[in-house]
């Protein structure tokens, strides 16, 4: 018998590559969508154009995570082995300005899935995946981040991934569901959302190289973030849950990248001579003929920073045999070919 998994998230970055990879595996793959006033399927389009996917093996449902009526009927119906829980307001920088409904979909709509998986006592038949993040080790003093590192979360996103974090190990504790914890660390392709830095960046220099725009507007250059590929960390998504028990694991690179080293080794990769200058908000990137090709802008920091993230991702390696396989260079080349 197949395997069915249902996917919160699925027109998100992650989501298109877990689908991809559940039904290369050969399971029937149910998503969520919202509901838009403009097409946000696009990720995702091309699985129903695959032939190979004719079968009818990836079913799209409307749904949203604030929305309680829809998470119960939609698991009662579906009666899904695994729930994949990837649908979050997924940036940092917004869930400033939008904390309250941050707060209702990261946190509060974990909690609803959880619950719908007990009250309709499913706890046998589920197994619950949520989307940790190592947002939520904030400002940490340790160099290295893993499962024993503390939480200090820096903003209402991290905040309700905490909570999302903890209720996933009160329900398992509680109501002995299958609810496993994946603690990953930044995560891109080319598929990444626009306004994340790495996407950001490849996009507005490739426009730059192409003379489509001038300058490129970025915020702090010094935080240090661990990147990895987004088709490594989904394989370790679906290794957690295939875990003998429900566990949480830290899934990260373990190298770390200032988003300044990350503009340099994108121009390297694109051919793009460029040269820094000045300090803080009027410091400068200028390319051969001295066009000023990036600058800062303050509206693009946080009013609280996490400065430095770095994965030790050791217990996934032992426990799961995971380990990422994409080096930055790799992602690199990828998001800028396909960008291009
Ligand atoms: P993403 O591209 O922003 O995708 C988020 C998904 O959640 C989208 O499908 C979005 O739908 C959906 N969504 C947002 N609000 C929703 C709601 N109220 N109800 C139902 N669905 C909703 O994020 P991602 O990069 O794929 O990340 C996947 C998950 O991993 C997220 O939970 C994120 O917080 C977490 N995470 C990501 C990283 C990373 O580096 N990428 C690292 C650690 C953890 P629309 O397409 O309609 O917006
Ligand atoms: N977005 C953005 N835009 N970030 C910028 C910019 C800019 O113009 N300039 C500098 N940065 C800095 C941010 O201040 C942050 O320190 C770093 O670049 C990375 O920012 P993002 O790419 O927005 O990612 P993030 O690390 O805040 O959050 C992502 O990774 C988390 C895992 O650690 C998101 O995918 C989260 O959902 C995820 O949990």
């Amino acid at each position: 018998m197949k395997k069915i998994a249902l996917i919160y998230g699925v027109t998100g970055q992650d989501g298109s590559y877990l689908s991809k990879f559940l039904l290369k595996k050969n399971y029937i793959v149910h998503g969520v969508k919202r509901r838009s006033s403009s097409i946000n399927t696009h990720r995702i389009d091309k699985i129903y154009q695959d032939p190979h996917e004719k079968n009818k093996s990836f079913i799209l449902h409307y749904g949203d995570l604030t929305d309680t009526l829809s998470i119960k009927n939609l698991i009662q119906t579906i009666k899904p082995n695994e729930i994949y829980n990837l649908a979050a307001q997924s940036h940092v920088g917004v869930s400033f300005q939008i904390p309250e409904y941050t707060a209702n979909v990261d946190a509060l709509g974990t909690l609803r899935i959880l619950d719908s998986i007990r009250s309709l006592k499913l706890e046998k038949k589920v197994k619950f995946y949520q989307a940790g993040t190592s947002e939520m080790f904030g400002r940490t003093v340790n160099k290295f981040q893993n499962e024993k590192t503390n939480f200090y979360p820096r903003s209402p996103y991290a905040v309700a991934k905490v909570y999302a974090h903890w209720i996933s190990i009160n329900y398992r504790e509680s109501y002995n569901i299958f609810a496993s914890n994946g603690i990953l660390f930044n995560h891109e392709s080319p598929v990444r959302g626009e306004t994340f830095v790495t996407k950001k960046i490849i996009s507005g220099l490739c426009k730059i190289k192409k003379n489509k725009i001038k300058t490129l507007y970025l915020g702090n250059l010094y935080a240090k973030r661990d990147w990895g590929h987004a088709k490594d960390y989904v394989e370790a998504m679906w290794k957690i849950l295939q875990y003998k028990k429900p566990d949480d694991f830290v899934i990260a690179t373990g190298k770390q990248y200032t988003v300044k080293e990350f503009v340099n080794l994108a121009c390297k990769e694109l051919a793009i001579k460029i040269s820094w200058r000045g300090k803080g908000l009027n410091e400068v990137a200028l390319d051969e003929s001295g066009r000023k090709i990036i600058k800062i802008d303050k509206k693009y920091f946080r009013p609280t920073e996490v400065d430095s993230l770095r994965g030790d991702s050791t217990k996934a390696k032992k426990i799961l045999n995971w380990i990422p396989k994409t080096t930055i260079k790799e992602l690199i080349i990828d998001m800028i070919s396909n960008e291009i």
